[in-house]
Formats: C-alpha cells, structure tokens, sequence
C-alpha cells in the first residue's frame, strides 16, 4: 500500500542509517528542498525518482556536506551531521559519486582511485581495497595508467563508483549513475551495485530519472516532485502504482507526460 505522505516511514527501527527530516535548502531565493524527509535502512538500496529540477541532487548535496541545508536534520545513526565538511562525512562512511561523475581528468585510473582512499594511510589496506574495487570493475585494472578523460562513459561511471568505494563507505550516494548509458551498460552496472550491496553490505540511495532500472534494483523508493517527496513505498508497490506507471514506466517520451499532465492538471498530491 502507498503512503502518499510528506512524512516518511513511521516506525523507523534502530537499523535506520541515514535519515533527512524537513530538510529545507536554497539556492539564493529558490527553495529547492521544500521539507524533505527519507529514511535509509541499513543493508537497503533506497532510490529518489523525479523529473527535472524536482531537487534530487541538491538533496544529495545537502547529505554529503557540499550544500548546508537551511532547515532540518540530517541523522546517520541518530548523531546529527547536517553541516558538517565533506571530509569529516567521508571519514564517517559517506561517499557520493556526484552528477556527472566528476572524475579527475588529466589524472590517471589509478591515481583517481587512490584519491578516494585520500582520509585514509593504511597502505596495505589501501591496496586490498584496490583488489575490491578492480574485483567489481575488472577494466579498471586493466586501464589503469590511462588518463581518466580517455575512459568510455561507461568506464568512467565505473572508475567513478571505484574511487567512492575506496573511502570504504557505509552508504553510497549516487546521483544519476545511469546517465548517458546504453541499456546495457547500466545493466552491467546496476548489477554491479547489487552485487555490492549484497557482497560489501554497501547500503545505497540511488537518484535517478531512469525509473524502471531504479525500481528493479531499490528495495525502497521516494519521488520527489519540486522539492519535495510525494509518494513512496516499497518499489514492488510503486512499480504497479497508476501514477509511476503513467509517469515514469511509460513508453512515451518526456516531453509528451510533462504537456499532458499540465493540461490535466494532474498532480501527485
Ligand atoms: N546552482 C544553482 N543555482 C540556482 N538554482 C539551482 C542550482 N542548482 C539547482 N538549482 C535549482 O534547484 C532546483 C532543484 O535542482 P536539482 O539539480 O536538485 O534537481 P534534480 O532533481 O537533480 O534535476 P535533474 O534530474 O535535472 O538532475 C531546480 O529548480 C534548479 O533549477
Ligand atoms: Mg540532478
């Protein structure tokens, strides 16, 4: 059963790791989080689905330090973290792989994995988590002296993931991996996300605006509509909800959903 709420999961049990309540963020004049609230469980990939603009980046951005929120908590295990640098939430075990993957470009595979290990000095360790990483992402390791700008996009979302997982994060944050991919490639690397969800105990708040990979992938999803959460529900029960079929699993193109539902004036609330 949906809850079409504002307010999240009731009931949230001690194993919840990552919790947004009435988080609200500007840029400027322009309110872009409007009172968001999520919960991530332990162990769950939790996914926010939303069109354009509805401010699933800046939430991520508000989670992992880049953004302050104005209003709000951020808990991770119940301590408040809202605020605080990105290096400190880095330490604590949250990693984002941003928007546009931002890798180093002039650098090579390698020394952009080794810049996300840069909150750690265990050199062994290092390298055994540079066994992980290439375990995932086999490629990596064979590309590995080649500069990070002369990697595919698929390579570069994978080299992108490798240098968060090096950080050894509990939760990853991960805006729009799918991004410019083939349907196989965000296959091979959704499989991967699974895998390292199951395998690393690597928990997961996965935005996206490819619904369907998002949904068979997420145990969990919110969607996120002007800067605020409007539905959410376990995905089995959004996938074969009217609205997220109509919406986001439709086979029509954007552009034709956003004109129709002005005119009918439909809305999520
Ligand atoms: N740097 C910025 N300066 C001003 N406004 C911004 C800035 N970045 C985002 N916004 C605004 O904040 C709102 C939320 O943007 P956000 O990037 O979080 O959306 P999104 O859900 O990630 O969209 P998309 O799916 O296109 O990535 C939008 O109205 C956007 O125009
Ligand atoms: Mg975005």
């Amino acid at each position: 059963m949906l809850r079409h709420t504002l307010v999240v999961r009731k009931n949230i049990n001690s194993s919840s790791l990552l919790e947004t309540k009435n988080l609200e963020s500007y840029y400027g004049p322009i309110m872009a989080l409007k009172g968001v609230s999520l919960t991530v469980k332990q162990g769950e990939i939790v996914t926010v689905l939303g069109a354009n603009g509805a401010g699933k980046t800046t939430l991520l951005k508000n989670i992992s330090g880049v953004m302050v929120p104005e209003k709000g908590d951020i808990l991770h295990f119940r301590d408040n973290i809202e605020g605080f640098d990105t290096d400190k939430l880095v330490l604590k075990g949250i990693s984002h792989v941003p928007e546009g993957r931002e890798i180093f470009p002039l650098l090579s595979v390698e020394q952009n994995l080794f810049l996300g290990a840069f909150t750690r000095n265990n050199n062994p360790e290092i390298s055994k988590d540079l066994d992980v990483v290439f375990s995932y992402f086999p490629i990596l390791e064979s590309r590995l002296t080649q500069q990070a700008n002369t990697l595919s996009g698929g390579e570069q979302q994978m080299l992108a993931i490798g240098r968060g997982l090096m950080s050894r994060p509990s939760i990853m944050l991960l805006d729009e991996p799918s991004l410019g991919l083939s349907p196989i490639l965000v296959k091979e690397i959704f499989t991967i996300l699974k895998k390292l969800n199951k395998e690393q105990n690597l928990t997961i708040l996965l935005v996206e605006q490819n619904a369907k990979a998002a949904l068979d992938l997420a145990d969990y999803g919110y969607v996120m509509e002007l800067g605020r959460v409007v539905m959410d529900g376990k995905t089995n029960d959004l996938k074969s909800s009217k609205d997220i079929q109509e919406f986001y699993l439709g086979a029509k193109e954007e552009s034709q959903l956003t004109q129709r539902r002005w005119k009918n004036r439909k809305t999520w609330r």
